[in-house]
């Protein structure tokens, strides 16, 4: 297990992947681009290809590429499969947790940078109890100081922040609820003048941070650019599901793809 992990809540891994593998995977995203059909993206809905203004750079990241995706573009679901399932990304989890198997949850394809602002992945999958699963960030390009790459505050991994620590009330059914815990969440640990870690990875590295990590992008210049990057949301295997003002945790049913991995069956 890592203490490094365990303690600050992220690990960088340096040429851990096949770059053959990560080359791969850029090289057939390049075909997203020109395609004129519907895809799968990052919001589970299949939509064209949107447009940066007068660009050629694709906004919606395509979602879930290593389950489906449509007639002409099997070279991107291979490439990813083969990236997404090889033992050396398996090995990076296990020094992290040591969990035998893991579950890919979801997978997004960037191709180019989503601009987020400060938050944790818990929201949208987490273990139960929270802070035991990872985002996996694998650049499919070499990255540089102007490339809008993530950060993330150094955070202990199991470390929950309410909304009753913050001085929130829970309500289920808010339509804000995300973004005020959000803003919240940013005012306190900007209040702090926290270091932030990040690198200037490079193809074959990878980033992995936990689900109660918060974490950003860096801004990118010139602020809309190509920015070839794969994330992928995993749990350990053996933990329940769960998500974040979640009391309680559940089963999932997911599909064995290898010794190693398996996929969520998603509806
Ligand atoms: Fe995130």
């Amino acid at each position: 297990m890592s203490e490094h992990y365990t303690q600050r809540g992220y690990q960088i891994f340096r040429a851990a992947l096949p770059r053959d593998l990560v080359s791969a995977l850029a090289d057939a995203a390049q075909l997203v681009p020109t395609y004129r059909g519907e895809i799968r993206r990052q919001n589970g809905m299949m939509e064209v290809n949107r447009f940066h203004t007068d660009t050629s750079l694709v906004a919606n990241a395509a979602g879930n590429a290593h389950l489906s995706m449509p007639p002409g573009l099997d070279a991107i679901h291979e490439a990813m499969r083969r990236l997404i399932t090889d033992k050396h990304l398996w090995q990076c989890l296990h020094e992290l947790d040591g969990a035998e198997r893991y579950t890919i949850h979801q997978s997004i394809l960037f191709l180019s940078s989503p601009n987020t602002d400060l938050h944790i992945d818990s929201w949208a999958m987490d273990t139960h109890p929270p802070g035991y699963a990872h985002s996996v960030w694998i650049p499919l390009q070499d990255m540089d100081r102007t490339s809008g790459v993530p950060c993330v505050i150094p955070w202990p991994k199991t470390k929950l922040i309410t909304e009753a620590d913050l001085g929130l009330s829970p309500e289920p059914s808010a339509k804000d609820r995300y973004s005020r815990y959000h803003d919240a969440l940013q005012e306190k640990l900007q209040a702090a003048s926290p270091d932030v870690a990040t690198a200037f990875m490079r193809r074959g590295d990878v980033f992995i941070w936990s689900s109660l990590t918060p974490h950003c992008t860096m801004p990118c210049r010139p602020v809309v650019r190509e920015r070839l990057a794969l994330q992928l949301m995993v749990r350990p295997a053996h933990l329940l599901c769960g998500r974040f003002g979640v009391e309680e945790g559940w089963q999932e049913n997911a599909d064995r793809v290898s010794d190693l991995f398996s996929f969520l069956r998603v509806s």
